[in-house]
């Protein structure tokens, strides 16, 4: 019998597993772009033309490559990163494989240029992964890499290039994914001569964030440092207030190498729930630093996605850190050019802060006294954040149009709107109340009679058991009526019967605030604080704005209301002395 199995010629290999490393111009720049910040590059220029399809250079003032070394490069397998096979297992470069260059080179025309100090250097022409010419070539300490026509002995992959808008585009998100990585790094894209990104070496990813999406962007950004044991997430995310619909803006980073991994996004956007309206993508830019035995880069073809040891514990994190970024003075919108501060890096070990009240309980009370037990309140983890200060016990209040609370604090002015942070304190004890004890309510000696259409009527029937957490004690009492037989009592500004015709009109035909996306129970706690809050133009006295005051900062996000607007904006000191041209 003639044998069927018979070995692939070298430079079949080749292209078989360049097919893996190389699907367009984007991955081209991806894998080049690597080897010049593996080369301790300061600065990398590239350059595409017709969306990298015709041409592709790289140009680094990296190390560069000896004449031996620049040969060996182009080997299959040949790598300067990993040795053995545990080094494997503590990857600190982006590259490790050998592959990216062979790949590269046997489907394309390349000419690598490269030299160790300025002077002579080492030009080497391939064709197809042929080596044509070695020559001694002038240059500066640096590699160049210029790969033209891609796919050009391989069809079949050519006809799969997209137009070069689309190419160019996936390259310049490639090109951002890596200046973000790397911000000490000036990089430069240029697409047929003209510049589309330019980054000078910055001092901070937050600089890095203003060359490369500008200013504005930037100035929305609210600092996160969260580190647990040896993990620690670090980066910037958009203001609640800031973010917008519109497409996915997260960008994760594993060790300066940017991954994809979408449960661990999932975990981020889930740590603004409530503080934006479902459908809004707020920007992410997310740092993981975690030691290399916890995670495996050796998993995916183009490495775009990593393992972890530990998935679950890596997505609590994240959702803590960005939380706890939510949660701090930073995340309210301050007037003027104020830009949040960037936090060091809490030091390891952690020390899990217990999460302190500033309740206090009070007989005249504005609000009901929160049910929440000491446990309750640190079973959310809520470390040390950036809160406002002022000198003695309380701060100085008051109330302007009756509808702001302004209070003075050491950083400058806070302005409250009153609806907004009630609407928070509500939302939160109405959560409560459905996990632990309801809300205490008060029976009335006449029940209250509404007549609601029938579809409102099967609302109320649906949510009956929620409603009595939350102190409404319901009665279907025909198609059209309900029965009311206890109210809850949240201040004594309250209307129990307008509070529960409007939530349930709410409840039953729709609003952005009961997005269907939301839980039953997120919506009638959301739909019922936004109703039973204390109104704009009600007049409250001092303790009473107090008791407002020390209720919304007990709870774990302040700063955001439930609609996704602002509870709080702050007017720095700095922004009023920059105003009257003091100095400071
Ligand atoms: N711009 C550069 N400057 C200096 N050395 C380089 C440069 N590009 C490549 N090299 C050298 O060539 C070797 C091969 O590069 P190649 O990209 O093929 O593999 P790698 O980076 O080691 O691994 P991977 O396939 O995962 O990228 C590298 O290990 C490095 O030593
Ligand atoms: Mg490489």
């Amino acid at each position: 019998m003639p044998r069927r199995i018979h070995h692939l010629p070298d430079g079949l290999i080749d292209q078989i597993a360049a097919g893996e490393v190389v699907e367009g111009p984007a991955s081209v720049v991806k894998e080049l772009v690597e080897n010049s910040l593996d080369a301790a590059a300061r600065h990398v220029e590239i350059a595409i033309r017709n969306g990298g399809k015709t041409e592709i250079r790289v140009a680094d003032d990296g190390w560069g490559m000896g004449p031996e070394d620049a040969l060996a490069a182009l080997d299959r397998h040949a790598t300067s990163k990993i040795r053995e096979p545990k080094d494997l297992l503590a990857i600190r470069t982006l590259g490790f494989r050998g592959e990216a260059l062979p790949a590269i080179a046997s489907v394309s025309r390349l000419v690598l240029e490269t030299a160790e100090r300025d002077g002579q250097g080492t030009r080497m022409v391939v064709v197809g992964g042929r080596v044509q010419a070695v020559e001694g070539c002038a240059r500066q300490r640096g590699t160049t890499v210029t790969v033209r026509t891609l796919f050009f002995n391989v069809p079949a992959r050519a006809k799969f290039l997209r137009s070069a808008a689309a190419e160019t585009r996936a390259v310049v998100e490639v090109v951002a994914a890596l200046a973000l990585g790397f911000p000490h790094v000036g990089f430069r894209l240029e697409s047929n001569h003209a510049p589309l990104v330019e980054a000078p070496p910055a001092a901070d990813t937050r600089s890095r964030i203003a060359a490369l999406w500008g200013e504005e962007l930037a100035r929305e950004l609210v600092p996160v440092a969260h580190r647990v044991g040896r993990w620690a997430l670090s980066g910037w995310v958009q203001r609640p207030a800031a973010a917008s619909a519109g497409r996915r803006r997260g960008h994760l980073f594993v060790g300066g190498r940017a991954v994809i991994d979408r449960s661990l996004l999932r975990a981020a956007t889930r740590a603004y729930e409530t503080t934006i309206p479902p459908g809004a993508r707020p920007w992410m830019f997310l740092f993981l630093d975690l030691p290399p035995e916890d995670v495996d880069v050796n998993v995916h073809p183009t490495k775009a996605q990593v393992r972890f040891r530990d998935p679950a514990a890596v997505e609590r994190l994240v959702y803590e850190g960005v939380r706890q970024a939510l949660a701090s003075l930073h995340s309210a919108a301050p007037l003027g050019e104020a830009v949040a501060p960037s936090p060091p890096l809490p030091p390891p070990p952690p020390t899990p802060a217990r999460r302190t009240s500033t309740v206090r309980s009070s007989q005249t009370s504005l609000f009901v006294p929160t049910p929440a037990t000491p446990e309750a309140a640190s079973a959310v983890a809520a470390p040390a954040r950036a809160q406002p200060s002022w000198d003695g016990a309380r701060p100085h209040l008051w109330q302007v149009h009756a509808t702001y609370i302004f209070v003075e604090t050491h950083q400058g002015l806070l302005i409250v709107d009153q609806h907004s942070a009630h609407e928070r304190v509500l939302y939160e004890d109405f959560l409560r109340a459905f996990e632990r004890e309801p809300l205490a309510a008060q029976r009335l000696l006449l029940p209250l009679t509404l007549h609601l259409t029938p579809e409102e009527v099967r609302t109320a029937e649906a949510c009956a058991g929620l409603f009595a957490r939350l102190g409404y004690e319901l009665e279907v009492f025909g198609p059209r009526t309900v029965l009311v037989r206890a109210v809850p009592c949240p201040h004594p500004y309250f209307d129990a019967e307008r509070a529960l015709r409007e939530s349930l009109a709410e409840l039953t035909y729709g609003s952005p605030l009961v997005d269907p996306a939301r839980t039953q129970h997120q919506r009638v706690a959301l739909s019922l604080a936004c109703k039973a809050a204390i109104k704009a133009g009600q007049r409250l006295t001092t303790e009473e704005m107090h008791e407002l005051f020390d209720r919304l900062f007990a709870t774990e996000l302040p700063y955001h209301d439930i609609h996704g607007r602002p509870t709080i904006v702050q007017l720095p000191l700095a922004e009023l002395h920059h105003r009257f041209g003091r100095s400071g």
